[in-house]
């Protein structure tokens, strides 16, 4: 190993692992931060880089790419790791893994390095991505193996090396954060009966001390949102939008107890405003385009995209191919949704599209009602068919011996003359 590219967010860890690998490997470190949005931009980054040792430090402005080509993907899948993550961090960890891999070419590295430690997702998506990618280049994991170093150790060594100590007052937690969300773990957290306490929350007020409702109205085309209010608007501006309203009113906090693919349950909080009201207001406008069959089958297709993203398999065959089948399917998904904030929820309130199925000549109950009601009976005669020949040959009657009518309390009213009447008007 002669040169390694380093995925450098500026904080503790990759600073001193600059120092580290430039040490223990005697190695030109080139660092990489990579701008994916919601402030995972620390100001100053380069310099900083370089006062630790690297001898070049990139740093990529990949939010449109971002959002365009891997959020906007997942949202059009539906794609929501266990019905409950909206991935943000998996989502993320592709893009920075295709610029290592790709400042490496540029500067003739023969490795690239990340941060990621032993136990996580992180550390399988990148080594995963990058070689699936490259699979000459070296991945290095000075957190993982090698480094071993706590935290005060880390400090120390910072310091004998006049490497500058980022003075933010050490958060209690493990935070990860992009355009699609923030990721938050560890310290109290780890007790899974513990409430988040509220330091834990950046982007969202407490529903309780949410503002008055309010809607927003989400324009669509082909599953991927593009205006706002009806207005167009870039995609980064759109997601930073609705972050900020969404957060405003408490909306998008999601307490997630789940399966890390190393095999261990793990606790994590995630925020994401606007990845909360978009996936809700997608499945709206999809209710209204897709349909019957499609909208049951989707829910595969979503739930394996979300959980091929989450293990790191976005450079996939299988996820280009139903990647490719979501493209196709989502042709149809456009129109708009309007969307109440309150006080912590998002809810569809009305929708509509000129690609809409929903007929109202059919579902009416009002006057102007089309549908057949005649042809309901030799429909339901065929329908139900299979189910009469199965009553017939394997049971009687469903549980039979004990009759419901038996067991609870029955109320019977009767008109007073009602029999009398009756037997009168029967022939003699
Ligand atoms: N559990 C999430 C995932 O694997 C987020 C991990 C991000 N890291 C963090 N420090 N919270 O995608």
């Amino acid at each position: 190993m002669d040169k390694v590219v380093l995925a450098y967010s500026g904080g503790l860890d990759t600073s001193v692992a600059v120092a580290w690998l430039r040490e223990q490997h005697d190695v030109d470190v080139v660092t990489l931060t990579v701008d994916v949005g919601g402030g995972s931009l620390r100001p100053g980054v380069a310099e900083r880089a370089i006062a630790a040792g690297a001898s070049r430090a990139y740093v990529v402005d990949a939010r449109r790419e971002f959002v365009e080509r891997f959020v906007w993907p997942a949202l059009q899948a539906g794609a929501v790791y266990q019905g409950t993550y909206p991935l943000a961090t998996a989502l993320a960890r592709p893009l920075i893994a295709q610029l290592l891999v790709e400042v490496a070419h540029r500067e003739g590295a023969d490795a690239v390095a990340h941060g990621c430690t032993g136990k996580g997702n992180d550390q399988v998506r990148f080594d995963v991505a990058v070689h699936a990618l490259d699979a000459s280049l070296e991945v290095v994991a000075p957190m993982r193996v090698g480094m071993g170093m706590s935290r005060d150790q880390e400090i120390d060594y910072a310091r004998e090396r006049g490497i500058e100590v980022p003075v933010t007052h050490a958060s209690p937690y493990s935070v990860d954060v992009n355009l699609w969300g923030r990721s938050i773990e560890t310290g109290v957290l780890e007790d899974p009966w513990v409430a988040p306490p509220a330091d834990v929350y950046a982007w969202t007020v407490d529903p309780g001390d949410a503002p008055p409702p309010v809607e927003v109205s989400i324009g669509f085309r082909a599953g991927i949102p593009v205006m706002l209010d009806g207005r167009p608007t870039d995609p980064v501006e759109l997601v930073e939008q609705l972050n900020g309203l969404a957060g405003a009113h408490g909306v998008g906090r999601v307490d997630h107890v789940e399966d890390r693919l190393v095999g261990i349950k793990s606790r994590e909080i995630y925020e994401a405003p606007a990845a909360v009201v978009l996936h809700g207001a997608h499945r709206a406008l999809e209710s209204l385009t897709l349909s019957k069959e499609q909208l049951r089958f989707n829910r595969n297709v979503a739930d394996e995209i979300a959980r091929a993203t989450y293990d790191g398999l976005w450079f996939s065959s299988l996820l280009a191919d139903l990647r490719g089948y979501v493209d196709a399917a989502q042709q149809h998904v456009s129109g708009e949704v309007r969307v109440r904030l309150d006080h912590g929820t998002a809810t569809a309130v009305g929708r509509r599209s000129a690609a809409s199925l929903y007929d109202r000549a059919l579902a009416t109950y009002d006057t102007g009602d089309a549908f057949d009601h005649a042809s309901a009976v030799g429909f339901i005669s065929i329908f139900g068919l299979p189910l009469r020949t199965e009553a017939a040959r394997h049971r009687a009657a469903p549980e039979s011996g004990r009759a419901m009518l038996d067991e609870l309390p029955v109320a019977v009213a009767e008109a007073p003359a009602a029999r009398d009447t009756v037997r009168e008007t029967v022939p003699g």
